[in-house]
């Protein structure tokens, strides 16, 4: 399905079906929509942009079941920021549907949306500003439908290998230089990184995805765990909530969505993406609770869980990072790194870590004007003392006495591999909360969200000067 900007009036567009938000008709009173002369009169309480969204949302979903109309045409209703973004938010991330395991799946007969540029508002406004913005909204929400698809689609088809492979050829032909490190390179390079995934025969892959390199841009350092899926390991996890542990490769997917929209945009910054992909899996070779094993720069870990996998191949991305890539000015990292950032802060918001309170709070406000919410979760002083103190090791990989907050510890743990010039440079993105759903919320279904890359988006063009 395509949707485009044509600078026309609604009438002079040729489409099968044509859209219309309305607040009152007579004929609304019974039915919430109706067709009548290749016009779908859809009835909208209100026209705030969160309704916009929900009301076209909707309108797609009910357009994609009639399955009869190729093309539709709507006109815009309202050309500020965030009316432009529900307009084409409802109507992209609306439409989306995972069908890729169904047998028989329906093929959709729409292929054409055409926006025109008329305001149901009447009001004057810049048509070359609305063309950018709603291109720009067009490119996020495609990329984001994409994200959702690579955390969706099953582990068996997204192992290490498979996953790079796939992001390999989404980023041919595009200005962004994929490098693939196997498991021979990992097992040298990044040994502790190795180590969580030793119990699988799906050997582990490393992604450094790189754009405008050295070219004098800002430098922006994306971190990701790409764990292709979660049993937790020796300790094991109870199969509820083991099932869905195909998200627990988000941090990674979301990341090489956010790089490739950031190549599609032409955003003048330099971009490299660290992608860790590693399967942690139980078997006669997995490694074991009691373990020490060695980060890259030969930091010594206590395992005393082997579900808590993910800071672990975090430390290793770290200092991978911090020594193969120099003079960075930001460095984010994405994780589905706890189950119980949902306890504190609930489903629909990412917990948001670091040092830079400035940071933290810039990102906080733009993520708001798209409709992301990041909860602030401060790092206590007491729970730097001796959290993850090992008999034996320099750390444990969980903390040894039961102080709670699980995600603000694992944004402690991760914190020991940042070195010091970095600390306020660098933010931790806990995504477990809002990766991906089993009900209905917004404008997603059940499953992946691609919760994070509008946001990052919006932080990252204004950090780019
Ligand atoms: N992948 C999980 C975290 C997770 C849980 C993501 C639920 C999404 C939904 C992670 O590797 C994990 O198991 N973390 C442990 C850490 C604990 C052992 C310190 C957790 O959260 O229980
Ligand atoms: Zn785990
Ligand atoms: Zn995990």
């Amino acid at each position: 399905m395509k949707i485009k900007f044509i600078d026309k009036q609604t009438k002079e567009i040729k489409s099968d079906l044509e859209i219309i938000l309305l607040r009152k008709h007579k004929y609304l009173k019974v039915n919430n929509m109706f067709i009548k002369q290749n016009k779908l009169y859809v009835k909208i309480a209100n026209f705030k942009h969160y309704t916009i969204t929900e009301t076209l949302t909707n309108t797609i979903q009910y357009i994609n079941k009639v399955n009869k109309y190729k093309s539709v045409k709507i006109s815009l209703y309202g050309t500020s920021d965030k009316k432009l973004q529900a307009l084409i938010d409802g109507l992209l991330l609306g439409s989306y549907y995972f069908n890729k395991y169904q047998s028989e799946t329906k093929k959709l007969k729409l292929k054409n949306i055409f926006i025109s540029n008329e305001n149901y508002k009447k009001s004057k406004f810049n048509i070359n500003k609305i063309k950018s913005k709603i291109n720009n909204y067009i490119t996020i929400n495609i990329n984001i439908n994409l994200t959702r698809d690579m955390i969706n689609s099953v582990a068996q088809d997204t192992t290490p290998i498979k996953i790079s492979n796939w992001i390999q050829e989404e980023v041919e032909n595009t200005d962004i230089k994929c490098i693939i490190k196997d498991d021979s390179y990992i097992k040298k390079e990044l040994p502790a990184f190795y180590d969580i995934s030793k119990g699988s025969i799906n050997k582990p892959r490393l992604v450094h995805l790189k754009y405008n390199e050295n070219k004098g841009y800002k430098k922006i350092v994306l971190i990701g765990k790409g764990v292709t899926f979660d049993t937790g390991g020796i300790s094991l996890k109870p199969s509820n909530y083991m099932y869905d542990m195909r998200l627990d490769k988000a941090g990674a997917v979301t990341i090489f969505g956010i790089i490739k929209t950031i190549n599609d945009l032409k955003l003048p910054i330099e971009v490299h993406a660290i992608l860790g992909f590693s399967e942690n899996m139980i078997s006669n070779n997995a490694y074991k609770p009691g373990d020490v094993i060695k980060t890259r720069n030969n930091k010594t870990i206590e395992i005393m869980n082997t579900d808590a996998e993910g800071r672990i191949l975090l430390a290793d991305l770290f200092e991978y990072t911090q020594d193969k890539i120099k003079k960075i000015d930001y460095i984010f990292d994405y994780a589905t790194l706890t189950g119980s950032v949902e306890s504190a802060i609930g489903k629909y918001s990412a917990g948001l870590i670091g040092h830079n309170n400035k940071l933290k709070a810039q990102m906080i406000k733009v993520s708001k004007d798209v409709d992301e919410w990041y909860v602030d979760l401060p790092f206590n002083r007491y729970f730097f003392d001796n959290g993850y103190k090992s008999n034996i090791a320099d750390f444990t990989n969980i903390p040894t006495s039961s102080i709670g907050g699980g995600t603000i510890m694992g944004g402690i743990f991760i914190d020991n591999f940042i070195k010091n010039k970095y600390k306020k440079k660098w933010l931790h993105i806990d995504i477990a909360s809002v990766t991906f759903i089993t009900s209905n919320w917004k404008y997603h279904q059940y499953g992946a969200t691609g919760f994070g890359i509008k946001s990052s988006i919006r932080l990252i063009e204004r950090l780019k000067s």
